[in-house]
Formats: C-alpha cells, sequence, structure tokens
C-alpha cells in the first residue's frame, strides 16, 4: 500500500471536514470534533498534512504554531478502514520532518483522551511524555492528558 502525504489544499476540505466528523462523533466525550473553522484556517495557514491512498484522503494531521518554538499537535485522524496500517505513523514521521525544518527548538504539545489508548500509544512511540490531566477541559467528565515533546 502507498500512502501519499501532502499539505493538504482548497480542494481537500470536504474530506478532511467528513474525516472529522467521522473520526471525533458528536456525544463521544473522548472524541472532540474540530470547532467550527479550524479546518478550513489549518488549509489556508499550510498547517494540514493529508494521507492519501489510491488519491483517496483517509488520514490527517493538524498543526498549530502557537509561537516560532511552540506548536500544538491539534488532530491526528485515520479513517477506521485504515487504522492499524502505520498511516498516523507516516503522518507524525511528517511531523518530525516539519519540526527539522524550522530554525527553532521547538516544544510540540498534544491533548488526549485519558481513555484514547491508541493516540496515547503513538504519541508515547514518538517519544512524547505525560505532563499533566487538565480535569474537565472540554467540559464536565471531559478531561484530557497533555502530552509534550521537547
Ligand atoms: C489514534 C490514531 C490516529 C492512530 O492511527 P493509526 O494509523 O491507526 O496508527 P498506526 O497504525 O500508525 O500505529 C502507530 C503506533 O501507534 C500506537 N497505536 C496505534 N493503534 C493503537 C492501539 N489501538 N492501541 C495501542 N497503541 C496503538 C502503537 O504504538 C503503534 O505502533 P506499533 O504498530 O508499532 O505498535 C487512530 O486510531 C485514530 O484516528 N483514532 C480516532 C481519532 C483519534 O483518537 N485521534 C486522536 C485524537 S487526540
Amino acid at each position: 500500500m502507498e500512502i501519499e502525504l501532502r499539505v493538504a489544499n482548497q480542494s481537500d476540505l470536504p474530506d478532511l471536514i467528513a474525516l472529522d466528523a467521522e473520526c471525533f462523533p458528536p456525544g463521544n466525550s473522548d472524541l472532540e470534533p474540530a470547532p467550527q473553522g479550524e479546518i478550513e484556517a489549518g488549509v489556508e495557514e499550510g498547517n494540514i498534512f493529508a494521507a492519501a491512498v489510491n488519491q483517496k484522503v483517509v488520514g490527517m494531521l493538524q498543526l498549530e504554531k502557537v509561537s516560532s518554538n511552540e506548536w500544538e499537535l491539534l488532530t491526528l485522524a485515520i479513517t477506521s478502514g485504515h487504522r492499524g496500517q502505520a498511516i498516523g505513523k507516516a503522518l507524525m514521521e511528517r511531523l518530525f520532518v516539519e519540526l527539522s525544518q524550522s530554525p527553532y527548538l521547538v516544544a510540540v504539545s498534544c491533548l488526549t483522551s485519558p481513555n484514547n489508548e491508541a493516540m496515547q500509544g503513538l504519541l508515547e512511540s514518538f517519544g512524547f511524555v505525560q505532563v499533566g490531566l487538565i480535569p474537565d477541559y472540554f467540559g464536565p467528565g471531559k478531561h484530557r492528558l497533555k502530552f509534550q515533546l521537547n
């Protein structure tokens, strides 16, 4: 299986929005959908990487460059039929290419649910460490673990 990784463009928007809706369904306190307009802004800024298989978008990673040396990994999402096929890993490796091109030493943070073992496993495999728990981050009962890569 060949995975194509590229910076997402305007024509990817419908696929990215559909992917977000599939991966972060309403009513699941462990999975928070992107706020209105966030994906559009990410495409505009060139901060979303898309993974495509046979020209179909199957995964996305969105970064927020909070400052020159402080980035946040906002979203990583792989369509359910393509999970466990190293696509998330490939998108994380693309993030590391981006990091290697920065002239600054960048700290990257990421929030994920304490119940999201797949995301925690993926982050830890890339050297992220847990730095704290933020209770009720997205509302009552929606706690988030903060991971950081320094
Ligand atoms: C989390 C997610 C992005 C992982 O993507 P993926 O493409 O399935 O992951 P990969 O196949 O690249 O796996 C890479 C590593 O992640 C970890 N991992 C992936 N799935 C895992 C699982 N179910 N349980 C534990 N660790 C897991 C492992 O360390 C794995 O490495 P290994 O295969 O060498 O053991 C994917 O499950 C997903 O989109 N989930 C729904 C949305 C979501 O939770 N996003 C994160 C929100 S913060």
